[in-house]
């Protein structure tokens, strides 16, 4: 089992990496959570797949469950569906001692967090993330929270895990769109900080050596986050490298309604247009575009700029919610494995688009 730490000021916890892991998940709980009661938030399809499983190894470990299972997709990252989830926790008479366990992907660990935040003032839970996009990015963070109609992720905190426990072998029964969408985050860590990454991911050939890498690619990738949010949990400065490539993916899901390109397709056609741009400018190395555009068709994602007015799209960006007042930060490349944030003037951002 490989295992990571994560240090943070108010709170220490592991990411345990095991092909197989979710076999043997109610010893592993039972190591740091010595009550009974695990409340499980899933999705119907993870739960088809894998609950059975979950449930198998849990009570026999003595654990006593009630599984809590919401409708796949981001339909579900809502207040009604959290309160969907708060009458269940409190139907199992769940109290502050007892535990909270998000199994599933992003989204039922945004909102599986979320309402383990908020129930009670806060009930502790565990992450079982099942997709890699989960894998390596959503449950490693604190970061939690539901969407508003208004708008993506609107309302939430940060509020961690007591562990995360990840199981690659999961990743095979992922629809393969998820997989893609996932490694675009992966090819993202390579990109602001880790060239080896980016090199192994160019040199994997077929899906059999992907899934056999796996274990490592999400060590890497979780190590990354890890050091970066040690830093700065508050995504107030060094975080802001995990948004390459983000800017632009944002605006251009809103502007199709997050109808046409899946997160990890949009933030693709981010990381190589802005990198475009900036090798134009002089400040990437000369190659990078052509690697990233490599690396983007291999594994399935696109990198094309669509067919969008250029009006709307700066108008999107103005509106990112981590823009300041007057000011946005974008993240871009010295070199592949070598990032930096730039803090420009909002009015400026055209000069940055190609
Ligand atoms: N908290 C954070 O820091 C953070 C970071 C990035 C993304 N996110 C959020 O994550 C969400 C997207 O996550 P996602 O892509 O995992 O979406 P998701 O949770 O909707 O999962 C994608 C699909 O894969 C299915 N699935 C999951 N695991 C599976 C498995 N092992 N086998 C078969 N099917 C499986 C799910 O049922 C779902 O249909 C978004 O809401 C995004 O805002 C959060």
């Amino acid at each position: 089992m490989k295992t990571l730490e994560i240090r943070l000021s108010q709170k220490k916890y592991s990411i345990s990496i095991e092909k197989g892991i979710l076999g043997k998940i109610g010893e592993e709980i039972g190591k740091i959570y010595q009550n009974k009661k695990i409340a499980i938030i899933t999705d119907s399809n993870v739960e088809e797949l894998y609950g059975k499983k979950l449930i198998d190894s849990l009570s026999k470990n003595n654990f006593k469950t009630k599984t809590i299972v919401i409708e796949p997709g981001e339909k579900s990252k809502s207040l009604e569906t959290a309160k969907c989830i708060y009458e269940g926790l409190l139907d199992f008479e769940i109290t502050r001692s007892d535990m909270v366990l998000a199994f599933g992907g992003g989204v039922v660990g945004d909102i599986g967090g979320f309402v383990a935040s908020t129930l009670l003032r806060g009930i502790q839970f565990i992450q079982i993330p099942t997709s890699l996009l989960a894998q390596i990015d959503s449950s490693v963070g604190g970061k939690v929270a539901v969407n508003l109609p208004q708008g993506k992720n609107l309302v939430g905190s940060f509020y961690h895990p007591e562990a995360v426990f990840i199981d690659p072998e999961l990743l095979r029964t992922l629809d393969k769109r998820f997989l893609y969408d996932g490694l675009a985050e992966v090819i993202k860590y390579g990109c602001i900080k880790d060239r080896e990454l980016f090199d192994r991911l160019m040199e994997i050939e077929g899906q059999e050596e992907l899934f056999d890498s796996m274990e490592e690619i999400i060590l890497n990738c979780c190590s990354i986050k890890r050091d970066v949010v040690e830093r700065d949990e508050r995504d107030r400065g060094e975080r802001l490298l995990l948004n390459f490539g983000h800017t632009l993916g944002h605006a251009i899901e809103k502007y199709f309604e997050y109808n046409k390109y899946t997160h990890g397709e949009a933030v693709a056609i981010g990381m190589y247009n802005f990198t475009k741009k900036s090798e134009e400018m002089g400040i990437t190395e000369k190659g990078a575009t052509r690697l990233i555009k490599e690396i983007i068709l291999k594994y399935n994602l696109p990198y094309k700029m669509p067919d969008i007015d250029r009006d709307s799209i700066i108008k999107a960006i103005r509106l990112d919610k981590k823009n300041e007042s007057d000011n946005l930060s974008i993240v871009l490349l010295r070199e592949i494995g070598d990032s930096f944030i730039k803090k420009i003037n909002k009015d400026h951002i055209d000069l940055y688009l190609v």
